[in-house]
């Protein structure tokens, strides 16, 4: 990569934007911006939130910054629910903002990647008010899936569809027609056979590519394309078949329009980068990512693996030989804004169920917190140190836990009504992140936080771990200092290592070596770059991972 003079202020260089191909291995830093810093200090999170703190990411060594949505949305569903494709919520900003933004990360040295949400629109966009106020047949339901229902008067929903969110999938208008909405009733799905919606989607790539935005990340990518002929067949998500039948998710169709929006993105000088959010089985997840299509996509085997050598592996070598296969290049994920936090997964008894662990306020069952932090940090130093991508969900990178006690009149997520109270949601890991040790909402903003945060949350800020020998946040700058020299190539050699450890090499000899198991082991030879334990007595401590070279 060809480099361009230090970045003022910092002895690095800042990396050339013109790479092509900088989204093959690159660190990308989720920012959910409502809850990342609040400038104006209404409580949420605002863009101009996320430029104060582009010096804070150059520090850690991020490649680029991947932003949920940020358009003016009625946030039913966090921001997922966007009323204009092509503007910034008030709450959270102004185009010129935006345009600041994109000005100070480029200037880091660090893209920046936005998030498209094209299976549905928020019910407050201009085309779904219009199909409203339209008749049955109208052209502007057509942009939509209006359908009559079943039974006597129309009065069952059109078919058994269930929403992702808990409930049905339809909803009844005032003239007795019933929509189809995949999430929240306040996101109505496009239907995607219609050309006008083509159009306008590739618009918004172009609004967004033409002010500077080096990617975007395509949200429930595989649902775009529906079997919307009657009667309506079943779908079943939990057991996708491997032909592309279902009737409504992981259709081939749907590879038919990411083709279109390839050929958009490679208008553009680099090529704009795209990443696809597609819960698909690992062996369609390859179509996806294809580089005639969108490039990546993202890979969330290991975030539904249990801390277990042999699952990392498998999980490994299988998305490097399809990504190798494929021409696209692996992504790793551990946490996002939909999951509960890595930390916590690995804290709480094999096998238990984090959505009652939720239920129960944290409670039942006990989670033991630095276990699951010991964990998640050589989890995380694992998969800095493999070929491809690595997601990074805001506040991993401080050891943040799950926030579990939300109490209920907080919450958020729509999944928490439409689920009838049966399941929190993912509020627990949208908390607002710490940046100071005490004060308003722990640095977040002026005038405290649009959800509760906990009464520790300082001991896990920015300010309490900066500069602090072996914290969280030190692991991950000194992991990601390291990677940005040493990328190498696409692919690992594994290493001869005892039971329950896992260790490969990267192109140029530089190690990874994992500690699954309970007991320590020996330290294989090497000088130590980095380690997510203290390393004594020439032992590799158990639930750890240390980086050697030769
Ligand atoms: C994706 C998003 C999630 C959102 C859903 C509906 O899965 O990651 O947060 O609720 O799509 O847009």
């Amino acid at each position: 990569m060809s480099t361009q003079p230090p970045v003022p202020g910092t002895d690095q260089p800042t990396p050339s934007l013109h790479d092509p191909d900088w989204w093959r291995q690159a660190v990308v830093y989720q920012v959910y911006p409502r809850s990342f810093a609040d400038v104006d200090g209404d409580g949420v999170g605002d863009i101009a939130g996320v430029t104060d703190r582009v010096p804070y990411l150059r520090e850690l060594g991020v490649d680029a910054i991947w932003l949920s949505p940020f358009y003016p949305s009625a946030l039913a569903d966090g921001g997922y629910d966007v009323a204009d494709y092509r503007d910034v919520d008030p709450k959270l900003g102004t185009l010129a903002d935006f345009d600041a933004l994109v000005a100070a990360a480029h200037a880091a040295g660090i893209r920046i990647i936005v998030d498209v949400v094209p299976n549905h629109t928020s019910d407050l966009h201009v085309w779904f008010q219009e199909a409203l106020e339209s008749p049955r047949g109208s052209a502007a339901r057509a942009r939509y899936v209006f359908r009559d229902g079943s039974g006597p008067d129309g009065a069952e929903p059109p078919s058994d569809w269930v929403s992702n969110f808990g409930g049905s999938a339809w909803t009844r208008v005032a003239d007795g027609q019933w929509y189809l909405h995949l999430f929240a009733r306040e996101q109505p799905d496009l239907d995607w056979s219609n050309p006008e919606v083509r159009a306008d989607f590739e618009q918004t790539l172009r609004f967004w590519s033409d002010r500077g935005v080096d990617g975007f990340r395509v949200d429930v990518a595989h649902a775009m394309a529906k079997d919307l002929s009657e009667p309506f067949r079943p779908s079943d998500q939990d057991h996708l078949p491997l032909d592309g039948s279902d009737p409504l998710y992981d259709r081939d169709e749907v590879h038919e329009i990411l083709g279109s929006w390839r050929r958009v993105l490679d208008e553009y000088d680099p090529p704009r980068s795209a990443i696809a959010e597609a819960w698909v089985p690992a062996r369609r997840r390859v179509l996806y990512a294809r580089p005639t299509e969108l490039g990546q996509a993202f890979n969330f085997d290991l975030l539904e693996a249990p801390f277990d050598p042999e699952a990392f592996r498998a999980i490994i070598d299988e998305n490097l030989a399809q990504a190798s296969q494929s021409g696209a290049s692996s992504t790793w994920v551990l946490s996002n804004h939909d999951v509960v936090r890595h930390a916590t997964r690995y804290g709480l008894p094999d096998g238990a169920d984090s959505g009652a662990w939720l239920m129960s306020d944290g409670r039942e069952p006990v989670l033991d917190r630095d276990r699951g932090l010991r964990r998640a940090r050589a989890a995380s130093l694992l998969v800095l140190a493999l070929p491809g991508s690595a997601y990074v969900y805001q506040g991993e990178e401080l050891g943040l836990h799950e926030v579990a006690d939300i109490p209920y009149d907080r919450l958020q997520d729509p999944k928490w009504a439409r689920s009838e109270h049966t399941d929190k949601g993912r509020d627990g890991c949208r908390v607002p992140i710490p940046w100071t040790r005490s004060g308003s909402s722990f640095g977040f903003g002026p005038d405290g936080a649009h959800l509760p945060q906990p009464a520790d949350f300082g001991t896990w800020s920015v300010e309490a771990e900066d500069g602090v020998d072996g914290s969280t946040l030190e692991l991950y700058r000194a992991a990601l200092a390291f990677r940005r020299t040493h990328r190498g190539g696409e692919d690992l050699t594994w290493l001869e290592t005892p039971d329950r450890v896992v260790g490969f090499a990267r192109a140029d000899g530089w190690r990874s070596v994992t500690n699954f198991g309970t007991d320590p082991v020996p330290l294989p030879e090497g000088a130590v770059v980095v380690a997510s334990c203290p390393i004594e007595d020439g032992l590799l401590p158990g639930e750890s991972t240390v980086w050697l070279t030769a």
